[in-house]
């Protein structure tokens, strides 16, 4: 089986599902940031502050040619790998793609519980950050809209929420794999 592909916006939950997924299906996981981090053995937060924004987007682009090439795996993408380049076009291409698609307001809530350390949403104002997630969501909407599934997700706080999520990953990758 080809790469199984989970993009969506920062904090939709990702690699939570990604590592479920991965014990449901047996694949190995891989997490796009994490292959960077290790690759690189500098830390996101550290590239964008030394290197900027763009570089960060060559080098992501290039470890997701050279870890989207691996077969049978699950791998969570960055927030922003889908909107650089082809890279959505090459998405589509080399794995099965989904979607996970969460309202701004879930996002948010998310983001109120753990923001993490992303650099994109470092130093906003919670009006600020409420402003930025909803614009930025609606820019990005158009790239993550062409991936091949699409699942809805509200908020991820229960076992059975995430399994939920995997259940339906699972589901229509049967309909697709049958
Ligand atoms: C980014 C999302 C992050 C990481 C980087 C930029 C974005 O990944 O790649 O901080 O532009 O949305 P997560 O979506 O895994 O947080």
């Amino acid at each position: 089986m080809k790469c199984i592909a989970l993009i969506g916006y920062m904090c939709v939950g990702k690699t939570t599902i990604g590592k479920a997924l991965s014990k449901r299906t047996g694949l190995r996981f891989y997490d796009l940031d994490w292959y960077i981090e290790h690759r690189f053995r500098r830390k996101i937060p550290e590239i964008f502050a030394e290197d900027g924004e763009e570089k960060f987007r060559i080098m992501e682009q290039n470890m997701l040619h050279e870890v989207a090439e691996f077969e049978d795996i699950v791998l969570s993408c960055g927030g922003g790998t889908p909107t650089w380049a082809d890279n959505m076009e090459y998405l589509n291409a080399t794995a099965q793609t989904f979607y996970m698609k969460a309202a701004p307001e879930t996002i948010l809530a998310h983001l109120a519980m753990a923001r993490g350390n992303r650099p994109i949403l470092a130093g906003k104002s919670p009006d600020e950050l409420d402003a930025f997630v909803r614009k930025q969501l609606a820019e990005r909407e158009a790239f993550y809209a062409k991936a091949q599934h699409t699942i809805n997700v509200d908020i991820l706080d229960s076992f059975e929420k995430i399994n939920d999520v995997v259940e339906m990953i699972a589901a229509q990758l049967e309909t697709t794999t049958a």
